[in-house]
């Protein structure tokens, strides 16, 4: 949990627009906080590379704006515009660039170039395991382009799979001395060389409590007042805490993998989903983490300390970023809620820690670790196992049903998905969601028992579903033979892919019911995948044209065609990760 977005505002403030001068605007989208990272890193270098000279300013694509009169009156007005966003999921824009972007690729190319005199570049994250590696980037990069904005460098790909951090500075690289050339910097006066990373951490000021000081406490909902005045609205900056009220694990002992099933209790909230949304949780870390770290800093997990700015600092670095808490805290709940101690630190926290480092050998080894000589050994991994912070929470939440006093919480929210039953409820249903990629199809059923309970007719529903084996990992299996039970799912189709001589996917068994399938999909019928995006829906894509081709003895540019037509009409959905 970073600091709250609010309280980062003064970074973003629109300079006065008399004393504009030179100005640069870096946009950002970004889901989990890394194209963000690189945005504000890429601020800071502007700022120290260039003093005042060029106005430098750095905002979420939804601090921009939220409809497109305004995003085009802005980007009008815009000298240069970097761009640095992620794509997410299968192939989408990260939640604070969906309008933006939404309106920016959907904008008529019959436009003309109304955008001549920008400049711009962009910088895409992205990751080549999945199949749209770097989609929204790209889009960007390409309707900027078409509509007159001049390119300054070609769009930087990012690739999260390998070290991203080393594809942001080669891009980086290539773009400051355009950079210097657009803004007509002095010849003589060499640019101050930016550093190798670019780092972006806030510098400190520590001040440790007597014990006993009152310690920040988070609020617990917040919005409940205005709940009740019915409107209540949670999000990540203003999420709900809610307790866990349920947990269980859903494989057996003989599978040697895990799969949690969590309940948070949301009564008196005023928090509302609709089928097929997602949760966002912030989890913790574990407390061994916890406790190992603070034994590496050689502090007692009960110290008591605040962090503070240097108000008057005139150092544009110290960028009024506030901490991540307000008030005193102890060390404890600081390593557990507000720092990331699993993933591998980045090369710009290598350089920083170098900075710091009193043991010069050691400093060595940080310096050569973030150089072209340590690049094999930073990307090696360590070989010890790997706790997920999120998996690892959920595995060990206490829930209320155990334990109503020492219950787990969390803060939650509501993420919208697009992934929704078909309006029609008559209408057929196909769904593949092997592994957890069970988890929304559970609502759907959910919602369709409902629906059958208070007499509306129902279209038929089939399911694919996938596993190791049926004594491992076939989850729900009650729930869904229930169902089926009901006719609220007319066939559960499940592969098993490690209890026969040969692996059998859901991909197999859709081959094997072709017809089936095609008949509910000739029928207006509803596809539906979810799951692992990495193998298994890229290889249920495949089979869908396969199947069209085959049942509807049409060739694969014409099976194609008409799975692209889905697509449009939302008749064909994916949730994939
Ligand atoms: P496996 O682990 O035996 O390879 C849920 O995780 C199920 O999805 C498992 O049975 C897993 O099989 C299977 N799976 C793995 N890769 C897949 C793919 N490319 N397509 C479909 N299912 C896959």
């Amino acid at each position: 949990e970073k600091g709250t977005k609010k309280s980062v505002y003064p970074l973003e403030e629109e300079p006065d627009a008399d004393t504009v001068g030179k100005k640069v605007t870096i946009l950002f989208g970004s889901q989990t906080g890394t194209s963000e990272a690189f945005a504000k890193a890429f601020l800071d270098e502007g700022r120290t590379r260039y003093n005042e000279e060029v106005i430098f300013k750095c905002l979420s694509l939804d601090k921009y704006g939220d409809d497109g009169e305004v995003f085009e009156a802005k980007l009008k007005k815009e000298q240069i515009a970097l761009f640095i966003v992620a794509t997410y999921g299968d192939g989408e824009p990260t939640d604070d660039a969906v309008d933006f972007c939404k309106w920016l690729t959907q904008l008529s190319d019959d436009k003309g170039p109304w955008l001549s005199e920008l400049q711009y570049a962009v910088f895409a994250c992205g990751n080549t395991t999945y199949e749209h590696f770097c989609k929204v980037g790209k889009e960007v990069d390409e309707k900027l382009s078409t509509f007159g904005a001049q390119r300054i460098v070609e769009v930087g790909l990012g690739d999260d799979s390998k070290v991203q951090e080393d594809d942001f500075n080669a891009w980086k690289e290539g773009l400051w001395p355009q950079l210097d050339k657009l803004l007509q910097r002095e010849i003589d006066t060499p640019p101050t060389p930016g550093p190798a990373y670019s780092i972006s951490i806030p510098e400190y000021k520590v001040e440790i409590h007597e014990p006993g000081t009152q310690v920040y406490q988070r609020v617990f909902n917040k919005s409940f007042k205005s709940f009740k005045r019915n409107r209540v609205i949670y999000d990540a900056q203003n999420p709900c805490n809610c307790a866990v009220a349920v947990r269980r694990e859903l494989h057996t002992e003989l599978s040697d993998r895990s799969c949690t099933h969590v309940e948070f209790d949301i009564s008196n909230t005023g928090l509302t989903y609709e089928t097929g949304d997602h949760l966002a949780v912030y989890a913790e870390n574990h407390k061994e983490y916890v406790e190992e770290a603070a034994k590496l800093l050689g502090q007692p997990l009960d110290l008591i300390f605040s962090l503070h700015i240097d108000e008057f600092s005139q150092d544009p670095k110290n960028a009024n970023l506030p901490p991540p808490f307000p008030g005193p805290i102890t060390l404890e709940a600081a390593l557990r809620r507000y720092a990331d101690l699993l993933s591998p630190p980045k090369k710009s926290v290598l350089m920083v820690l170098a900075a710091y480092a009193s043991v010069p050998e050691e400093e060595a080894r940080l310096k050569t670790l973030t150089s072209p000589f340590g690049k094999e050994e930073y990307n090696d991994a360590s070989g010890g196992v790997f706790r997920g912070v999120s998996s690892t929470w959920l595995k060990n939440a206490v829930p209320t049903e155990e334990d109503q006093d020492n219950s787990s919480w969390a803060p939650i929210y509501v993420r919208t998905s697009t992934f929704r039953l078909p309006v029609d409820p008559t209408k057929p249903i196909v769904m593949v969601g092997p592994g957890t990629g069970l988890a929304p199809f559970r609502g759907f059923l959910q919602e369709r028992a409902a629906f059958k309970d208070s007499g509306v007719a129902l279209g038929p529903a089939i399911l694919f579903f996938g596993c190791r084996s049926s004594k491992q990992d076939f989850i729900y299996e009650d729930e869904l033979r229930e169902f089926v039970k009901k006719g609220v799912l007319s066939d559960l189709i499940v592969a098993f892919s490690r209890e026969g001589s040969a692996k059998e996917y859901v991909q197999h068994k859709m081959m094997q019911m072709a017809s089936t399938v095609w008949e509910h999909l000739s029928k207006g019928g509803h596809f539906y995948v979810c799951g692992d995006a990495k193998g298994m829906a890229k290889d249920v894509h495949r089979t869908l044209i396969t199947i069209i081709q085959e049942q509807d003895y049409v060739d694969s540019s014409k099976a194609e065609a008409l799975v692209k037509q889905m697509q449009n009409e939302g008749r064909y959905q994916r949730d994939v990760w």
